[in-house]
C-alpha cells in the first residue's frame, strides 16, 4: 500500500515557525519519523509540501488511482479553502485530516475545518505524533 502525506503552506518553516506552537522538529525529520512508521507496518509513502493551494489541489487530483490514501495537514487552508475540500471529494480515496497543534483550543478562526466532514477523521494536538497516529489510522482502514 501507498499512501501520499500532503503538508499545506508555512510547513517547511517546522522548526524555525512559532516553535511554541509547532515544536522545534524540521519538516525533515517528521518525514523521517513517517518513513519509518511506514516501513515498520510495511507500507510506503511519497511526500509533498506547498504553500500554493493550486499545488496542492494538482497533487490530490495527481492522487487518484496511484496512492491508497492521504494523511494532509492543509494548515491554513483548512480554515479557508473550498477548492482543497472540493478536491478531496473527488479524490475517491479515504484522507485523514491531521494538525501538529491542537486547532480547537486555538482562536476561534481555526476552530472551523472545511475538510475534516470528509476525512475518515481528524487528528490534533499530538505534534509530530498526529501524523503518526493518521498513518497508522490510514493503514488500518486502507487494509480493510
Ligand atoms: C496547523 C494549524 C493551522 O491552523 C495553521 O494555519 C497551520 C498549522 C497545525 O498543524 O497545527 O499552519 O495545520
Amino acid at each position: 500500500m501507498h499512501f501520499l502525506v500532503l503538508h499545506g503552506p508555512n510547513l517547511n518553516l517546522l522548526g524555525k515557525r512559532e516553535p511554541v506552537v509547532y515544536g522545534t522538529l524540521t519538516l525533515e525529520e517528521i518525514n523521517h519519523s513517517i518513513e519509518n512508521l511506514a516501513s515498520e507496518l510495511g507500507c510506503s509513502v511519497s511526500f509533498r509540501q506547498s504553500n500554493a493551494e493550486g499545488e496542492l489541489i494538482d497533487a490530490i487530483q495527481a492522487a487518484s488511482g496511484v496512492y491508497d490514501g492521504i494523511v494532509i495537514n492543509p494548515a491554513a487552508y483548512t480554515h479557508t479553502s473550498v477548492a482543497i475540500r472540493d478536491a478531496l471529494a473527488s479524490a475517491g480515496m479515504p484522507f485523514v485530516e491531521v494538525h501538529l497543534s491542537n486547532i480547537h483550543r486555538r482562536e476561534e478562526f481555526r476552530h472551523k475545518s472545511l475538510t475534516a466532514a470528509l476525512a475518515v477523521g481528524q487528528i490534533c494536538g499530538f505534534g509530530r505524533e498526529s501524523y503518526l497516529l493518521g498513518l497508522r489510522a490510514l493503514f488500518s482502514i486502507a487494509k480493510k
